[in-house]
């Protein structure tokens, strides 16, 4: 009996610890503040009068939170080609690894092809957090050459290889007639606040507060790899899904809405500055993410912190930025810190515009219950677990994808 009452008492105080917020923050729904949302679809009555507004959300997100990109002339990008291509997955996929060269930096790509068709194939973009040889095991797979985060003098090395490899589901991908880009997201912009000295942002000079952070500069390297895609004869560049998890989501979503040639956007798990909303200040606040990472956003978005109240849209307007193409909003029942009520709350607010557009929207009039997906033009799941990228959630893409991607010319 004694010892029942024990490990009741222990199991209760894990059970809090695990949920605890750290100091600052809250995971208590009864303390979100009420929800008075921005209306994406103010002024607009019909199809024909979004475009202005989404032109005025898109300009309102770029100079208040994410910064503005340069303009970019693809001739001024060189592509090299120094490892051959090779057979992969035991023969149902072709490895190739060419190189992109521009504005300063050296970005190393990892495409994962079928092996057995000659058509072009949709593809997924996606970064990674730490180097393509992290994805999968395979010796031949190029190692990151630049600097690389919680890893010893920052430099990549054998011991990495594969590391990642559950959180990407190359077979299944490539089983369904897929392709997989991949990229080290450090190849473009290293992911530490060192002032604008490093990767793409050396080239472009000190910016003002308006200017872009690091999540712009990889989200404008992603556009960058779709230039070179379009020149991809492997690969259909009108159906390319960009994906992406956790920062990397954030920066997915932030790519879809500054690139309309992304054909299908996904984020897993993007959280605060991705898909939850601000507002609700729910696990990570604009003041701890600014002070956490100040270099992922403008200092423009720096006058939000502590002030969610005053900012002038939410994230359900960056996700109404991708409409009508498909959206798949993505989060993790244990991960309270990204905020997944948050998440599906922004994304049935971007629902309103992709139905005036024509289109099915989320077809969820509540949150869904865990491991529940629903696909609609907007697809949301919530699945069990923390944050991560399982093959569960890959499993969900791949449908998505099939539903929206597999005619040509979608
Ligand atoms: C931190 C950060 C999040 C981010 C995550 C990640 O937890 O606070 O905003 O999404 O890292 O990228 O892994």
């Amino acid at each position: 009996m004694k010892h029942h009452l024990l490990a009741c008492i222990f199991m209760v105080t894990m059970a809090t610890t695990s949920t605890a917020a750290p100091s600052g923050i809250s995971y208590n729904e009864d303390k979100t503040p009420k929800l008075d949302l921005p209306d994406p679809l103010k002024g607009v009555q019909d199809a024909k009068s979004w475009p202005a507004r989404r032109t005025e959300i898109f300009a309102m997100i770029e100079d208040q939170m994410f910064g503005k990109a340069p303009e970019f002339d693809k001739k001024s990008m060189k592509v090299t080609r120094k490892i051959p291509d090779r057979i992969f997955l035991s023969g149902k996929a072709v490895l190739s690894q060419p190189a992109l060269h521009f504005a300063g930096c050296n970005v190393q790509l990892m495409i994962v092809r079928p092996a057995d068709t000659r058509e072009p194939v949709p593809a997924f973009l996606a970064y990674n957090f730490r180097g393509n040889h992290t994805v999968h095991q395979d010796p031949a797979i190029a190692l990151a050459s630049g600097w690389v985060p919680r890893t010893k003098g920052n430099k990549a090395s054998e011991d990495h290889r594969g590391q990642s490899s559950p959180r990407w589901d190359i077979q299944k991908i490539i089983e369904k007639g897929y392709a997989l880009v991949t990229v080290y997201c450090g190849d473009v912009d290293p992911d530490f606040h060192d002032h604008f000295k490093n990767g793409v942002h050396a080239k472009y000079g000190k910016p003002d507060a308006g200017q872009w952070g690091t999540i712009a500069a990889w989200s404008w390297g992603l556009s960058r790899i779709l230039d070179y895609l379009e020149d991809e004869p492997a690969i259909d560049a009108k159906r390319v899904a960009v994906m992406g998890h956790s920062r990397l989501g954030k920066t997915s979503l932030w790519a879809g809405a500054s690139d309309t040639r992304f054909a299908l956007v996904i984020s897993n798990n993007s959280g605060c500055g991705g898909a939850a909303l601000s507002k609700r200040r729910f696990g990570e606040t604009v003041h701890r993410i600014n002070s956490s990472f100040p270099h992922w956003f403008c200092d423009n978005f720096k006058k939000y912190n502590n002030k969610e109240d005053i900012l002038p849209f939410d994230q359900h307007m960056l996700l109404a930025l991708v409409a009508p193409r498909p959206l798949y909003v993505a989060s993790a029942e244990k991960d309270q810190w990204a905020d997944p009520r948050g998440e599906f709350l922004a994304a049935k607010g971007a629902d309103p515009v992709y139905r005036i557009l024509g289109t099915e929207g989320l077809p969820a009039d509540s949150m869904p219950a865990v491991n529940k997906p629903v696909h609609g033009r907007i697809g949301y799941h919530i699945r069990s677990g923390k944050h991560d990228v399982t093959s569960y959630d890959w499993k969900q893409y791949l449908a998505f994808a099939d539903k929206h991607l597999k005619k040509k010319g979608q």
